[in-house]
């Protein structure tokens, strides 16, 4: 009996935290900005990148991901919303070479410019590292795929060195679900050595 009645007020409280704590906080945090509420979800922002090489201009609620500008403004849909939480890759694109998680990412913020998987391939040319992938059968369902060919093409034009342990490490951030890691390795590694055999 103790132990019910020990929940039910944990419950309680939790339940006025969230509506009374919970409430006063959120409206503290956005008049320390000095603006109400719904101004400050509302707030349009002009956008100006170069995405894949081409120009491209929206207004965007400043609250906007890059990753959700490139899904459902764009529609450069191969770039994946895996946990949108930056814990598994699935989003990486590349913002001026670098490995970037798109979800974690406000659009509104960015500077440089932005390669996702569309523009890696030259027309109907793969790139070396789409083509590795494919060779060495490096995926099962392709969701994580982009995002590890991604991070693996920033890391071929690193200097990082491509034996196993390094190129592990290197990928670390990029999970894949379906288990293909064998198969990614040896892509990455095979994929890295031919773009900078040039
Ligand atoms: S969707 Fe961005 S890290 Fe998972
Ligand atoms: S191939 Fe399915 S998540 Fe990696």
């Amino acid at each position: 009996m103790s132990m019910a009645s020990d929940e039910s007020s944990t419950r309680l409280s939790r339940r006025q935290l969230f509506q009374g704590g919970g409430v006063a906080a959120l409206a503290g945090s956005t008049r320390a900005f000095g603006m109400p509420a719904a101004e400050t979800a509302r707030r349009p922002a002009h956008i100006e990148i170069i995405l894949n090489g081409e120009r491209v201009a929206r207004h965007i609620d400043t609250r906007t991901t890059l990753l959700d500008f490139l899904r459902e403004q764009i529609g450069a849909t191969g770039t994946k919303k895996g946990c949108d939480h930056g814990q598994c890759g699935a989003c990486t694109v590349l913002i001026d070479g670098r490995p970037m998680l798109s979800c974690l990412t406000l659009a509104a913020g960015l500077r440089g410019d932005v390669t996702t998987i569309e523009g890696l391939n030259d027309g109907d040319r793969l790139h070396p590292m789409q083509q590795a992938f494919i060779d060495h059968d490096a995926f099962q369902c392709g969701y994580c795929t982009p995002g590890q060919i991604l991070s693996a093409t920033a890391l071929a034009h690193s200097d990082a060195p491509l034996d196993e342990n390094s190129v592990r490490e290197a990928m670390s951030g990029n999970l894949c679900r379906c288990a293909a890691y064998p198969k990614i390795l040896a892509a990455v590694i095979d994929g890295a050595t031919t773009i900078r055999q040039g």
